[in-house]
């Protein structure tokens, strides 16, 4: 069975969203959804967006912060260009309806600010803290409301249809022409052929234990695109939120940056600051900082977590800028006004991704990327906060660009491309056992390969995952396609590219930081860590 369209967009996110958007007077737009079309990363956003919108601040004071916290590996030209977009892309989310506080109350025109760490001025614009919620919920809106674009809820992306192009018969460039979808109601895989195609497919959070990420973040559009021989890039750089709320029993809910942008105070068990001990920006230090600080205090404490504190200050105020956060901690028995936050880090974003250019090209012709799942040059070894959703609006502002102007010089993809061929059928009672290499995965990630690494560590988490990896290829070889085994397997290779990622890097930078190479080595490593996948190597094997 083949679809056909003229951009077909996999992920329902603000870098998909926004892409659609901008495309959709240029042809047909389908867009393919993992789960119901609002569950992305995008939904539980919560301190904002950055962007230069007042008059006391400037592209210059952005530009440098972005560059401080990328800690030698941002690309000045990208940085440049997506600070100086900002002011132009929050414009255009309120023109699609998104909702933003105000400075003044709700008819005013002047955007409220929040401040966060590493960010020498208050710039993030925000809606209440659920930015993430209201920009999803306005974008959708638009979505559903245009008539040449399609939302495919409840389908999976399997592979990537890459082959050699008519045009490129040496073989050696090869073309995306859509992607392997699986319908997750009905079990059938077709292809959805097209001349663009778009990974907006976010982060891979849900490799490790603790993480803020929604369960869609299993790093699939990485792993997609690396077997099909994309170029993918830094990803040792797996930023790690200082403070999510502590409860061993429930999945980690973040307590944003915001909050202590608003004065709260992190302490350690007897009631003491510690910050000021690790960086002169103390609580607003950047997050590398804060999540290795905390990391420190617990080792050294042998505690299970600190204390965020926001109770010295004025009770109606924090229940006003963080009603969602004030909810969330009383359901916990938390009255955040009135008691310190038990807080702990967990994974929060991947900084590096499938490398693209400033358009969201992808080193494989009519493959486009944007938002989380990319590596554009932006973050380097450690994004700021707020970054990636602004990063998203501007390449998808680019790539949509780029991609009108591919789609005018490029004929319509063959009728004759392969069919969906994997056939599984052994009805396997085995799910049970491989299921729970998903825990096993997330555990020796949290436990191997977290926010402090060592050679051991790491050789230790290769030789294990290995051994996971290859069971579950076997598996999936084996039995009859599903969502759960796709998504396993896609962690289990994108867990491996991080483990060979942060191998080859021998040096402490920015997000990566191991005992055996504690200094940053200009000399050796300000660069990137580049994989690709040579043809003849399994993809198992690290
Ligand atoms: P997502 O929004 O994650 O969307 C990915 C989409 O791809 C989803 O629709 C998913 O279902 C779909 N998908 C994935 N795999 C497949 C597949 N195989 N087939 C089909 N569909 C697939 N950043 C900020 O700048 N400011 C913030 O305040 C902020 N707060 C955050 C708070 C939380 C709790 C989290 C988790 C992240 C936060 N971030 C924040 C980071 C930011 O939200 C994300 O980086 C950004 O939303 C990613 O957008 P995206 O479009 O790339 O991906
Ligand atoms: C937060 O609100 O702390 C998250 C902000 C971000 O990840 O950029």
């Amino acid at each position: 069975m083949q679809q056909t369209t003229d951009f077909l967009l996999i992920g329902s996110g603000i870098g998909g969203l926004t892409f659609a958007l901008r495309l959709a007077e240029h042809g047909s737009v389908s867009i393919i959804t993992k789960k119901s079309d609002q569950e992305s990363s995008t939904n539980y956003a919560q301190g904002g967006i950055a962007a230069v919108v007042s008059s006391g601040d400037s592209f210059a004071s952005h530009i440098e912060d972005t560059i401080r916290a990328g800690a030698g590996l941002c690309k000045r030209e990208v940085v440049e260009t997506v600070v100086r977009e900002g002011p132009y892309c929050i414009h255009q989310l309120i023109d699609w309806g998104v909702k933003f506080t105000r400075a003044k109350g709700r008819h005013s025109a002047e955007l409220a600010l929040g401040r966060e760490g590493g960010h020498s001025h208050e710039r993030i614009v925000y809606s209440s803290d659920r930015t993430g919620a209201e920009v999803e919920r306005a974008l959708l809106d638009q979505v559903k409301n245009h008539p040449n674009i399609e939302l495919y809820p409840h389908h999976q992306a399997v592979e990537l249809a890459v082959f050699a192009s008519d045009q490129q018969k040496s073989g050696r460039k090869r073309r995306c022409y859509g992607a392997y979808i699986l319908d997750v109601g009905t079990g059938q895989v077709s292809l959805f052929s097209s001349k663009i195609t778009l990974l907006a497919t976010g982060g891979c959070g849900h490799i490790y234990l603790h993480t803020t990420n929604p369960s869609i973040a299993t790093g699939d559009g990485i792993a997609m695109a690396y077997r099909a021989g994309a170029v993918v890039n830094n990803l040792e750089f797996m930023q790690f939120h200082p403070t999510t709320l502590y409860d061993p029993e429930a999945r980690s809910f973040l307590i944003s940056e915001a909050v202590r942008g608003y004065g709260a105070k992190l302490r350690d068990r007897t009631g003491k600051r510690f910050m000021s001990r690790y960086h002169a920006d103390a609580e607003l230090a950047p997050r590398d900082v804060v999540a290795r600080a905390i990391d420190r205090e617990l080792k050294l404490s042998g505690e299970s977590f600190v204390f965020l504190d926001l109770t010295g200050l004025n009770s109606d105020g924090i229940k006003k800028r963080f009603p969602y956060i004030y909810q969330r901690c009383l359901e916990h028995r938390i009255d955040i006004t009135k008691e310190p936050i038990p807080v702990v880090p967990a994974a929060h974003y991947m900084c590096g991704g499938v490398k693209t250019d400033l358009n969201g090209r992808t080193s494989i012709t009519g493959l486009y990327a944007s938002g989380e799942v990319s590596s554009t040059g932006l973050h380097g070894a450690n994004r700021l906060a707020s970054n990636s959703l602004l990063e998203a609006l501007v390449i998808s502002r680019h790539a949509a660009a780029s991609a009108a102007e591919e789609a005018k010089r490029t004929n319509s993809p063959p009728g004759d491309l392969p069919e969906w061929s994997k056939m599984g059928h052994e009805d396997s009672e085995e799910w049970v056992l491989i299921s729970h290499d998903r825990i096993e995965i997330q555990r020796l990630m949290w436990d191997y390969v977290g926010i402090v690494r060592s050679n051991h560590r790491l050789a230790r988490a290769r030789r294990r995952l290995n051994l996971i990896a290859s069971a579950i290829e076997d598996f999936y070889l084996r039995a009859p396609i599903a969502e759960g085994i796709v998504e396993l397997r896609n962690m289990a290779l994108v867990a491996g590219l991080i483990i060979r990622s942060a191998e080859k890097r021998k040096e402490s930078r920015g997000l990566h930081y191991t005992t055996d190479y504690p200094e940053r080595d200009d000399r050796r490593w300000q660069r990137d860590t580049v994989l690709r996948r040579r043809s003849n190597v399994p993809t198992i094997i690290i």
